[in-house]
């Protein structure tokens, strides 16, 4: 007894001493700005209606908000927060180069596949490694994974492309040093029946503030034009429109059920699928991972990270339409905020994953970003966090809502049993 009793203590103590040294480790002021890590000094804020029609018009059914509201909030995205991006190119084409290997001793086909974002013979080609169950007797669902490192990085098999990089410096390299990103365990699904797929980011847009310089975003400047318009696309947009080229290849691609594909990334990739999951509704189902400002997060709740922080252009405004900054110090004017985002993914499934201690991405404004947009969900008779209570690190009760929450002990990151959880809700959505 004694000595459960000393273990509980040191237990506590220990706890203690690690959130003191996490809160120590949190900067105070960031690009200037203040930042709030206290809960009672988040402020107070109303959130802009989401069942209210520009004109007044209430929303009372799932019809209004699909022909009326749901158009009207993807405009207002675009004008102010990820900017317009063009259509599908005509130039757009495939180059199976990998048509089918045998990967994981016998238990995967595995294809690669390069897409031409733009003429064949230009720089803007994207990467993507397919891998189907080899037993499949029919299209499968997938994950598709956009990445912060090239797949011959991230993934354990031998013959894949190696792919190039961009470095720290802003250079083109070869990806054959290992990443800091990990591994992905790409059995895990194909036990479960799924597919998956996975791209580099960087194929699509290098993450640097002159990104536009050598992306794909280049390829749309008009002539004379060197920077995006105030209401354009930024990176976020253009990883999310290199989505949308993917899901262009997953349907014309027989062994895939482009219907059923689940978007998944992490933190300003988990921002992306948001957005590409928003514009582009034939993505399934979304997976947003510790996406926090300018995700899910919601703006407004004045903790960690904000608008003020996010939009600086000395930190990530090239992520954003240069709009999104004239918000910075009005927050309580911008017609739009996270809940927004989460509910123009209804009524397809989408779970946010957040952390307990990724604090600068505020997983309690995530949660509560779902809360207020489960009104959407209803209009569907789906389900959504019915409760204004969140929930702890590690509980799941609200995981397996079609609009699910799910926080995990731990910071800013996608852990193991995450992937656990996730792969459970796609065997229950998809
Ligand atoms: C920064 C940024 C976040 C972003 C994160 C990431 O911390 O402020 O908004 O989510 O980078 O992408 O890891």
């Amino acid at each position: 007894m004694k000595s459960v009793l000393a273990l509980c203590i040191l237990l506590t103590i220990s706890m203690v001493a690690q959130s003191q040294q996490q809160a120590a480790n949190r900067p105070t002021t960031v690009a200037g700005f203040p930042v709030n890590y206290s809960e009672d000094s988040v402020g107070t804020y109303t959130l802009p209606d989401l069942l209210k029609c520009t004109d007044g018009q209430p929303v009372t059914s799932a019809k209004i908000w699909t022909q009326k509201r749901r158009p009207e909030l993807v405009g207002l995205f675009e004008e102010i927060q990820f900017g317009k991006m063009p259509p599908a190119p005509k130039e757009l084409k495939f180059n199976v180069f990998d048509k089918g290997t045998s990967a994981f001793n016998g238990k995967a086909i595995r294809k690669q596949v390069t897409v031409y974002l733009a003429k064949d013979t230009s720089d803007h080609k994207m990467n993507l490694v397919i891998y189907i169950p080899a037993a499949a007797k029919k299209p499968v669902p997938l994950l598709m994974n956009i990445s912060f490192a090239a797949y011959n990085q991230t993934i354990e098999d031998t013959g894949l492309l190696v792919n190039n990089i961009w470095n720290r410096e802003g250079i083109r390299v070869k990806a054959d040093k290992p990443s800091a990103f990990g591994k992905t365990n790409v059995e895990q699904f194909l036990d479960a029946g799924f597919g998956f797929a996975t791209v580099y980011y960087g194929d699509i847009e290098p993450d640097f503030k002159d990104g536009i310089r050598h992306g794909i975003r280049k390829e749309y400047l008009k002539p004379g034009q060197t920077e995006t318009a105030a209401n354009e696309w930024g990176a976020i947009a253009a990883w999310g429109w290199g989505l949308s080229r993917a899901m262009d290849y997953f349907e014309k691609d027989k062994q895939i059920d482009s219907k059923r594909v689940a978007l998944q990334g992490a933190s300003r990739l988990g921002k992306t699928v948001l957005w590409a999951g928003a514009h582009d509704t034939r993505y399934a189902m979304v997976i947003a991972s510790i996406s926090g400002e300018g995700g899910a997060a919601l703006s407004r709740r004045n903790y960690g990270e904000t608008i003020q922080h996010i939009s600086d252009p000395s930190r990530y405004l090239y992520q954003f339409a240069p709009n999104y900054h004239s918000y910075a110090d009005k927050i309580n004017t911008m017609p739009i905020d996270g809940h927004m985002l989460v509910a123009l993914i209804a009524p397809r499934p989408l779970l946010l994953q957040t952390g307990s201690t990724d604090y600068w991405s505020d997983p309690k404004g995530e949660f509560l970003s779902a809360v207020a947009a489960a009104p959407v969900y209803k209009l569907f008779n789906e389900t959504g966090p019915e409760t204004t209570v969140m929930p702890a690190a590690g509980d799941t009760s609200l995981l397996m809502n079609n609009l699910g929450y799910y926080m995990h002990e731990g910071g800013h990151s996608v852990l193991p049993g995450d992937w656990t959880h996730i792969i459970s809700y796609m065997k229950k959505y998809l």
